[in-house]
């Protein structure tokens, strides 16, 4: 969705507005504001790249800063999983931090990089998560990623399921990693409107991460669940039939989710 260039060490981002769903030219914003999120962020304690800067440039809005030699959290193998449980911790702490300010932290793993010199810092600004240009929820991949980019419950579950997912990925299954994914788990707050497409779509992944942890699924079966509630696949089926793919992927999750709690 962003165009990356890297430029004698920097990268240059910009968002083809083009290229972009309409969702998220909906959110396109200029340099002021991207660098006035950028202020929120870092006042909320989210570690920028220290030269990050933010103009309007001929393309739109462009980010530029130096690219930061490391792996990001979807990158890091299993033996550095204490590691990546602090990230995920940190991430969980900003974004609470940022509920009661008009800032969002898109919480994607591969948004944050472990320097091999330095903290952990967040390289992705692009599109400005500001609650002012939220934009109108208009199909059922909309309310999805609604509520993953803007409510606070809904990032923090989607958050624990995406980490989930990647120990699952890491780790050899035993009481060590079962006891390291149920930490991740405890990062989903519950749910203010549990019956919410969102709510429902990201607490069924959580389930079936937890089952898997429990060695209740196997590991295959769980990878499989999760690709099933994909917000990518659900934004690649065609708009006309983004609510029945919707609904059948929730009915796959809950039967099989049904079937291991009886
Ligand atoms: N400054 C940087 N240092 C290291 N890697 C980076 C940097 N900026 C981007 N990347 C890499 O490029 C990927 C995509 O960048 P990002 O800004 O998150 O764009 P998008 O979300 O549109 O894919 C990141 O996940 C990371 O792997
Ligand atoms: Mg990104």
């Amino acid at each position: 969705m962003t165009t990356l260039v890297l430029c004698r060490g920097a990268v240059v981002k910009t968002i083809a507005a083009a290229a972009a769903d309409p969702y998220f030219t909906a959110m396109l914003a200029g340099a002021g504001e991207v660098r006035r999120y950028a202020g929120v962020l870092r006042d909320a304690g989210v570690p920028l790249p220290g030269d990050l800067a933010v103009t309007d440039g001929a393309c739109g809005t462009e980010v530029r800063h130096t690219w930061i030699p490391g792996p990001t959290l979807l990158e890091l193998p299993g033996w550095r999983s204490p590691e990546f449980l602090a990230a995920v911790t940190s991430i969980a702490r900003w974004v609470r931090a940022l509920e009661h300010t008009g800032a969002r932290l898109d919480a994607n793993l591969a948004n944050f990089v472990i320097p091999d010199q330095g903290n952990l810092t967040c390289i992705d600004v692009l599109p400005p998560l500001l609650t002012s240009l939220r934009p109108a929820e208009t199909g059922p991949w909309e309310q999805v990623i609604g509520g993953l980019c803007f409510d606070a419950d809904i990032t923090l579950c989607a958050l624990a399921g995406y980490a989930a997912r990647h120990l699952l990925g890491v780790l050899d299954p035993g009481p060590a990693a079962t006891g390291i994914i149920a930490s991740v788990l405890r990062i989903c707050p519950g749910h203010l409107r549990p019956g919410s497409l969102a709510a429902r779509w990201f607490h069924s992944r959580l389930q079936a991460a937890r089952l898997a942890a429990a060695g209740q699924v196997p590991a295959a079966e769980a990878q499989t669940l999760l690709a099933v509630t994909s917000v990518r696949a659900l934004q690649a089926a065609p708009r006309a039939a983004r609510r029945q793919h919707a609904e059948a992927a929730l009915a796959v999750m809950a039967s099989a989710l049904d079937r291991r709690a009886t």
